[in-house]
């Protein structure tokens, strides 16, 4: 099996980090994957939101637990209290912002595999749209005009390997 073949069958979605920081040069290899993604007439209409300030990411679980009434649930992190979350937001006015934004957070998961990163897609930041506070702390997020979040990734040095079951027979072959 080739590199980007084992890449891909080792990626799983990681829930527990260590909070040793990823370093600069493997946060660079990942964003730069990120930004290699096809995307429809080559628009790249995503950005990529480096938050690697703790505060910040803590006061964002805050925010989306409250959004999504979860904030009952003291001891639950939505991100998962990894160190780097990377939040992707695309032009509204692109031809498939969504999609796009989709493509880019995979390569930049199966990127941090090839580098023995963990990571996980986290949807939670959508809920942020649900509430006027959440409307007002995206705006400290200083998105691009125009732009709305796609999603977000948590990635980090993984404590534990995850074992979700793998779905089978999901192909049609037709010759
Ligand atoms: C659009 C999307 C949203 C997701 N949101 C979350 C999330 O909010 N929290 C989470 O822990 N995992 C989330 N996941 C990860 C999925 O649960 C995970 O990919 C799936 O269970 C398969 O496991 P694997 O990634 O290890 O193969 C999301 C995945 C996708 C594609």
């Amino acid at each position: 099996m080739n590199e980007v073949l084992k890449a891909i069958e080792a990626r799983r979605s990681i829930r527990a980090y260590k909070p040793e920081q990823i370093k600069d040069e493997e946060l660079n290899e990942i964003l730069r994957a990120g930004n290699l993604a096809p995307s429809a007439m080559n628009q790249k209409p995503w950005n990529f939101t480096v938050i690697q300030n703790k505060e910040l990411i803590e006061k964002l679980n805050d925010f989306c637990k409250k959004a999504m009434q979860r904030d009952n649930n003291k001891d639950l992190n939505l991100f998962y209290n990894a160190p780097t979350l990377i939040i992707v937001s695309s032009d509204a006015k692109a031809i498939a912002p969504e999609i796009d934004g989709a493509l880019a957070l995979g390569n930049m998961f199966l990127a941090a595999e090839s580098l023995e990163i963990g990571s996980c897609w986290i949807h939670a930041v959508k809920a942020l749209y649900s509430t006027e506070e959440g409307k007002e702390l995206i705006k400290e997020l200083n998105l691009p005009e125009g732009y709305s979040i796609i999603g977000s990734g948590v990635f980090g040095y993984k404590v534990a390997p995850a074992n979700t079951p793998r779905k089978e027979g999901t192909v049609n072959i037709i010759k």
